[in-house]
């Protein structure tokens, strides 16, 4: 007789994503001609840069020919881009990698669920409050027990350090969903209460690209004593306009290890490439090519042009809403604004508000967990003139 793994039966009815599909596919039925703008799901709308476009014809044109046809890639990933990613990425910060701690993936989400695998069932799981609803989701699936550091505006979004000796951390900064970004001070703060407990962090630093304040770090590993407990995660998926191409890359260096039962040191690093080699085939050569340009020279004027446009909606975005006496948050060195909703509304009734009179799709920060209840999140990832128009249609709402 086949049984379920119990713990799916644990998991809220849907994705929160999927919640919100469902609930505008919805609307878009009974209302077919409203013209709806998507600033909910962080999927970005501007086209993938001409250095990245060129560089996956070219793979493509090899891949066509059997003389340069390439099939299965290496476990970790194609050296190219390892090697672009850590003198473009780490290096100018004083962040020594070696090849063997990049592993090349298919984005950041995957990875940071995926990461489960190698960690006992039995570890105790911390994560900010608001929460990227995947690494709730996917501890929950993995039967793990989970305690929620609440992140509010008296500490800056970031969290208070847990006077409990928790196993595992999640952090994310620039933080999804509030926008928030942590110092190096606050980060050091973290890694200490990490080395001390013998705690891991899992850094999900998908959106350090949007970071323009030089104070603000882009890497865990810019902190003193952080190879020794951290894991970090990176994207191209908004950096770089990946969110259908799909690739990222997770950092797990060597230094880094936890405890077997037996009582061993036991090296994650190698741990994981067991479980790549046997469960995963890497993201496609066309896709590794692609974002192998985006660290030329082309495609980093390409792909910073790019962010800067969704910074300006982000602006666009923060400075309307403030002007109609609207708290907001985030922003800044993030795409994503964080948004108090007026009159103490609860998210999911301020987002079906939002919906059905102005026609835009936001995210309720009650879906992120319980100390979202009384946000909403926006995303910049819109065109100026979406923006623009959505926050007119937001304004004859209030
Ligand atoms: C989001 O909207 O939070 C992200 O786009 C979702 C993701 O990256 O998976």
């Amino acid at each position: 007789m086949a049984y379920i793994n119990e713990n799916f039966l644990k998991l809220q009815h849907r994705y929160l994503f999927a919640e919100i599909a469902k609930r505008v596919a919805a609307y878009k039925a009974e209302n077919p001609q409203a013209d709806i703008i998507r600033l909910g799901i962080g999927d970005v709308t501007q086209p993938l840069a001409p250095a990245v476009v060129e560089a996956m014809h070219r793979a493509v044109d090899e891949c066509a020919n059997g003389e340069t046809f390439r099939g299965y890639g290496p476990e970790h990933g194609y050296n190219f881009l390892i090697e672009a990613i850590i003198a473009h990425d780490f290096e100018p910060r004083g962040v020594h990698l070696t090849p063997d701690e990049v592993f090349i993936s298919d984005g950041a989400k995957s990875d940071t669920g995926n990461i489960g695998d190698i960690l006992s069932s039995a570890n105790v799981i911390g994560v900010t409050d608001p929460v990227y609803p995947v690494y709730v989701d996917t501890n929950t699936m993995g039967g793990r027990d989970i305690r929620y550091i609440p992140c509010n505006e008296a500490n800056g979004f970031t969290g208070d350090i847990p006077a409990e000796k928790l196993d595992v951390v999640y952090l994310c900064f620039p933080n999804n969903p509030t926008g928030a970004v942590i110092t190096r001070e606050g980060l050091q703060r973290w890694v200490d209460y990490a080395l001390r407990n013998d705690c891991l962090i899992l850094y999900d630093a998908a959106y350090e690209a949007f970071i323009s304040d030089a104070a603000i770090p882009h890497s865990i590993y810019e902190i003193e004593g952080a190879k020794q407990c951290a894991i970090e995660f990176r994207s191209f998926s908004k950096t770089a306009g990946f969110t259908g191409v799909r690739c990222g890359y997770t950092i797990i260096p060597n230094e880094l290890k936890v405890n077997s039962l037996s009582g061993e040191r036991v090296a994650l690093n190698g741990i994981w490439d067991r479980r790549q080699c046997s469960k995963f085939n890497g993201a496609s050569y066309i896709s590794q090519r692609g974002a192998e340009a985006v660290f030329s020279a082309e495609g980093q004027k390409q792909i910073r042009a790019t962010i800067d446009y969704y910074m300006a909606n982000a602006r666009i975005i923060r400075q309307s809403l403030q002007g109609f006496g609207l708290q907001v948050f985030g922003g800044e060195n993030a795409p994503y604004i964080w948004v108090r909703t007026p009159n103490g509304t609860d998210s999911w009734s301020f987002f079906d508000r939002l919906l059905r009179e102005a026609q835009v799709v936001t995210t309720p920060g009650a879906g992120f967990g319980a100390a979202g209840e009384g946000y909403i999140r926006i995303t910049a990832f819109g065109t100026h003139k979406s923006s623009i128009e959505a926050m007119d249609r937001v304004k004859k709402c209030l």
